[in-house]
């Protein structure tokens, strides 16, 4: 019937035509990417086909105006090998730096913080360490850090999960400030590391080079604030701005459901003002924001550009890195969810067509 009517003819004559190839179907039947081939082309049509992950990311970029731009505060992803210490890091300036919210609420774990600097300054961490979070986003062509901070241990090497954290940084054209940790450490020697870096093309400030790093320590707090300031100051020369006056556009950076509440998604907005009452799309799921909550589970009625928050009212979980955008009506937005939503299925029915019985057997 869709076919049909997309080539302007009779469902009756697409019938025919599939019966033509040996094929009954009924009306409602959907058919394979091979099939639509050649009927189209009976037709006199050319099918193109476009993957589900394509049609998620359908958002249409609005060009903001100058004018109506205002800086907004840096997102920061903090990589680096394992147990160098970016979960502590992190854990400090969450513990020390965390804006009190709202009283009441019970603290909960929401990919991202709002932290404050000593002079006042906000900056967003993503609690999405680790390379594969960072690959996905990018691969869902969701850009959603300005500043990568790489940790090294001082008391350990560059490791190669150093230099991937680098390697994909700069892939990102993301710039790169080098926290070296753990220099409260007896064993700390924060010149090797400086030195095992200029091995690798990534030369410091202080020897001259055009990377900031700081040293630091996630135990005693040692360097925090410089590092802190020196994010900012790349944040600076970034100029960062966002337009916080037109719907809201951000990214999904986790989603689960609440037994008590429902679906609940963490979103960083990046564009726009989300807002209680606002009809929300985000992958195939879609919703009107019921409430919203900040880290510690504060309520929050509206969310402008770099400010994550959490959001009640989704009809389901999106994926991490799903595009989340405001629309002005509940039925385009309704209409856009299902029609992702037919396309996933189609697509995991497609995929799953293709196990065959000798796969099969090997799982039994
Ligand atoms: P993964 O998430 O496993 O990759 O590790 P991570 O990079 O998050 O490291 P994590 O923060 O878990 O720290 C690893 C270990 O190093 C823990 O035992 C920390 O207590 C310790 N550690 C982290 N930072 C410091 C520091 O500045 N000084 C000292 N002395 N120990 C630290
Ligand atoms: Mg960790």
């Amino acid at each position: 019937n869709d076919l049909a009517s997309l080539m302007n003819v009779s469902v009756n004559q697409v019938i025919s035509a599939c019966m033509s190839m040996g094929m009954f179907v009924s009306i409602n039947q959907r058919l394979d990417a091979e099939t639509i081939t050649i009927i189209a082309d009976e037709f006199g049509y050319e099918v193109e086909f476009y993957k589900a992950e394509d049609e998620m990311q359908q958002a249409e970029i609005v060009e903001d105006s100058e004018e109506d731009l205002v800086p907004r505060a840096p997102i920061v992803t903090i990589m680096g090998h394992v147990d160098h210490g970016k979960t502590s890091l992190l854990d400090y300036i969450r513990k020390t730096r965390v804006t009190e919210g709202e009283a009441g609420g019970i603290t909960q774990h929401i990919g991202a913080y709002e932290v404050e600097t000593d002079t006042g300054k906000k900056i967003t961490f993503l609690d999405t360490p680790g390379h594969e979070a960072f690959t996905a986003m990018r691969a869902r062509g969701a850009k959603a850090t300005d500043v990568v901070i790489v940790v090294v241990a001082a008391d350990d090497s560059v490791m190669p999960q150093t230099k991937e954290a680098i390697n994909h940084a700069q892939v990102a054209g993301v710039p790169i400030i080098i926290a070296i940790n753990k220099v409260d450490k007896p064993t700390a020697n924060p010149d090797r590391i400086r030195e095992q870096l200029a091995g690798i093309n990534i030369l410091v400030e202080e020897w001259g080079g055009k990377y900031q790093s700081e040293e630091v320590s996630a135990k005693s707090g040692q360097g925090i604030s410089e590092l802190l300031e020196k994010v900012l100051l790349e944040a600076e020369l970034l100029d960062l701005k966002a337009n916080p006056d037109k719907p809201a556009v951000g990214t999904i950076l986790e989603a689960s459901l609440d037994k008590g509440r429902g679906y609940l998604a963490t979103m960083l907005v990046q564009g726009g003002t989300l807002r209680i009452g606002d009809v929300l799309l985000a992958g195939s799921h879609y919703g009107r924001v019921k409430a919203m909550y900040d880290h510690r589970g504060g309520r929050m009625k509206e969310a402008g550009p770099s400010v994550p928050v959490q959001v009640l009212g989704l009809d389901g979980a999106p994926q991490a890195g799903d595009i989340a955008k405001v629309y002005e009506s509940d039925r385009e937005a309704r209409d856009i969810a299902t029609r992702r939503e037919q396309i996933l299925r189609e697509q995991s029915v497609r995929t799953r067509k293709h196990i065959t019985l000798d796969e099969i057997g090997r799982r039994l």
